[in-house]
């Protein structure tokens, strides 16, 4: 389908037009055109329309494939043709024929192209539908149901006796779904949706997805009452613990360390079946097991610690998100003995594993580093390794972070710290980080034994780089001149250099008016002789206001 000319399609299209019908060909074009809207291609109010008749014409076939087409298609183009509404007696006769495997898909697109006002009429069918024993309708027209409430809440609200005789089905989709919207229609009543809890929690569910959904409406209803635990809820997310299936029991687990204000008696049986998923065959069940546990072990270390054994076994898995967040937990649970080993492991597959993980590791790192203050070093040429490597933003935005609130912390890191940072800005592609470094230089710099080992970096900035990372430069240059009386001459030395070298570029607005600013009004005092004036730039409104 690449190259596909929209107006050579809608050419094609007139073959709907002809009899008889070629199924196979029409299916093809319907699908050529959904193809064309799906990626973004934009079809005329007439266009669409033309089509959108001409398409209904295939009605006539009762070729299975072709009909499933004229769905979709008719779905996709509700919004854009007009008059869809032609179709209600076609999609209302197929919904109420003989073929079930049309019935479903006519029911959603039928809902699709129903408003309001039109809705009335149809009631009595979607009633039907949402009680038909063939699941499949029944889902069609119980999650159809759920789309309408946005728009013809009062009217889906008079289906709840339906919907509820559904979700006492076998079936267990048609039950989530109709639990589904049983909740969305009472979702406001706070008393309503306990009701609805108790009962199905007296009577139990086949569906586990409809056990999920529980899960997650009694856990809302807990952190919303806040405070005690002691609650039919609790007890039955509890309960969901002994479920025969994963999918649930997990589902427990997470919604009761996500509680807030869990006491280590309840956290405790959610930690054990965590920690039985860790031993696993299955890869999605370890995966989630150990994303749970690391995010507990930030809240309680203490909690997690019986898993230490478990977490080991991982550290080695073949899935390296896993062994990941296996060593990232223990670095949170583990005693300092063994964070070397840990960093170790972790740095022999450091370049095969995301950036969404390597945040995940820098995040463990910094919280080693407030507890441990003596591993600092090893942390620190850790951190320095991952910033020379490849990354994005937000990766490394997490270590300079990380090495900057280090080195606020610890000023026997400070040096060191400022050392690498230096480095990292001589080739940063990221402005906000090189100006954010900049800004720590201009104030943490002048206060070192040698100052002047960070003047030169800073001083090539403002040769090298764009406006923005310019002005940052010049501005903790001038913060050295401020507050070291040694280094002032050179500084000044270097400002009017500065002055000279860029006030002749093509001072555009915004930073380097700004600058300008700044040489006139700071450095022309200092130097007791008036700078020549290159611009008109001064007294321009442009000036950044942080810089007046
Ligand atoms: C690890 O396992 C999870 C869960 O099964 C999966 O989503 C992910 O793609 C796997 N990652 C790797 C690197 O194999």
């Amino acid at each position: 389908f690449q190259h596909l000319e929209k107006s050579a399609v809608l050419q094609e299209a007139r073959v709907f037009n002809e009899t008889p019908i070629n199924p196979r060909k029409c299916a093809h074009i319907l699908t050529k055109i959904l193809y064309l809207i799906n990626q973004g291609e934009h079809l005329g109010v007439m266009e669409a329309t033309e089509s959108f008749f001409a398409m209904t014409k295939l009605f006539q076939s009762n070729d299975p494939t072709l009909r499933r087409m004229c769905y979709l298609t008719i779905k996709e183009m509700s919004s854009i043709s007009e008059d869809v509404i032609i179709v209600t007696s076609s999609l209302t006769k197929d919904m109420t024929g003989k073929d079930d495997n049309y019935r479903g898909p006519a029911v959603r697109a039928l809902c699709q192209i129903t408003d309001s006002t039109m809705l009335q009429a149809i009631e009595r069918y979607m009633k039907q539908a949402i009680v038909d024993k063939v699941p499949s309708v029944s889902s069609s027209a119980l999650v159809s149901s759920l789309h309408l409430l946005k728009t013809s809440f009062d009217i889906v609200k008079r289906w709840v006796n339906e919907a509820q005789e559904a979700a006492s089905s076998d079936n267990i989709m048609v039950q989530y779904h109709a639990l589904g919207l049983l909740y969305h229609v009472r979702k406001n009543d706070r008393l309503a949706v306990n009701k609805m809890l108790s009962k199905f929690m007296r009577h139990g569910l086949k569906s586990p997805f409809a056990y999920c959904m529980m899960i997650r409406v009694a856990s809302k209803l807990l952190e919303e009452e806040a405070g005690s635990h002691d609650s039919p809820l609790f007890d039955f997310i509890e309960n969901c613990l002994r479920n025969k299936h994963e999918m649930v029991v997990y589902e427990a687990a997470s919604a009761i360390v996500n509680l807030p204000s869990c006491t280590a008696k309840e956290l405790a049986p959610a930690v054990s079946v965590l920690q039985l998923f860790c031993s696993s065959p299955k890869a999605a069940l370890r995966y989630a097991a150990v994303r749970t546990l690391n995010k507990v072990a930030m809240k309680h270390p203490s909690a997690v610690t019986a898993c230490n054994l478990d977490l080991e076994n991982l550290v080695t898995d073949s899935n390296r998100s896993i062994a990941t967040l296996a060593i990232t937990t223990l670095l949170k649970t583990g005693s300092e003995s063994s964070i070397d080993r840990l960093m170790k492991q972790i740095s022999s597959f450091m370049s095969e594993i995301s950036d969404e993980f390597k945040v995940v590791v820098v995040q463990a790192i910094s919280a080693l580093c407030q507890k441990y203050p003596r591993k600092h070093a090893v942390l620190m040429n850790f951190l320095f390794t991952m910033l020379r490597e490849e990354g994005g933003f937000e990766y490394k935005r997490a270590i300079v972070d990380c090495i900057i609130s280090i080195i606020e912390e610890n000023s026997e890191s400070k040096e060191t710290g400022l050392s690498h940072l230096c480095e990292f800005i001589e080739d940063c592609e990221f402005t906000v980080l090189a100006t954010r470094i900049l800004h720590l230089l201009g104030q943490e710099g002048p206060k070192t034994n040698n100052p002047s080992k960070y003047i030169r970096f800073i001083y090539n900035r403002v040769v090298l780089e764009h406006e923005e990372v310019r002005a940052g430069a010049v501005s903790a240059l001038a913060k050295f001149g401020a507050q070291n009386e040694d280094v002032l001459p050179s500084i000044l030395v270097l400002l009017k250099r500065l002055f000279e070298f860029l006030n002749p570029l093509q001072v555009k607005e915004g930073f380097d008016a700004t600058l300008s600013y700044m040489f006139m009004t700071v450095l022309e005092p200092l130097l007791g002789t008036p700078l020549p004036r290159y611009n008109a730039v001064l007294g321009s409104q442009k000036i950044l206001p942080c810089y007046r």
